[in-house]
């Protein structure tokens, strides 16, 4: 299995996928530039993607505390998931995702 994911800079990588795995996980053990700041525990929003449309509603439903976290998040689309609450299986193979800003490791919240 495969995903798709666009880093912050326009280029796409195509990352062998484990059914199981959060999508957030994937994007993180591959080395890209991901923060997901709260480790996968939906708190933080820094694991922001932008879901290709024709996946969308391929997707489990996003639940409140998602959308909630999504509300305080940059650039928040109709597209918009957080990648640590997308969990990897065979339905999955081949998703396309692209980072959204604000995902950097380097980004201002630091402080
Ligand atoms: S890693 Fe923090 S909300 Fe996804």
């Amino acid at each position: 299995m495969h995903i798709h994911v666009t880093d912050q800079s326009g280029t796409r990588h195509t990352l062998e996928a484990l059914e199981g795995f959060r999508v957030m996980e994937i994007i993180r053990d591959w080395g890209l530039d991901i923060k997901a700041e709260c480790g996968g525990g939906c708190a933080c929003a820094t694991c922001h993607v932008h879901v290709a449309p024709d996946w969308t509603d391929r997707l489990y439903p996003m639940q409140t505390e998602e959308e909630d976290m999504l509300d305080a998040a940059f650039d928040v689309r109709d597209n918009s998931r957080l990648s640590c609450q997308l969990l990897m299986s065979e339905e999955l193979d081949g998703l396309e995702v692209t980072l959204a800003p604000g995902t950097q490791r380097g980004d201002r919240e630091a402080a």
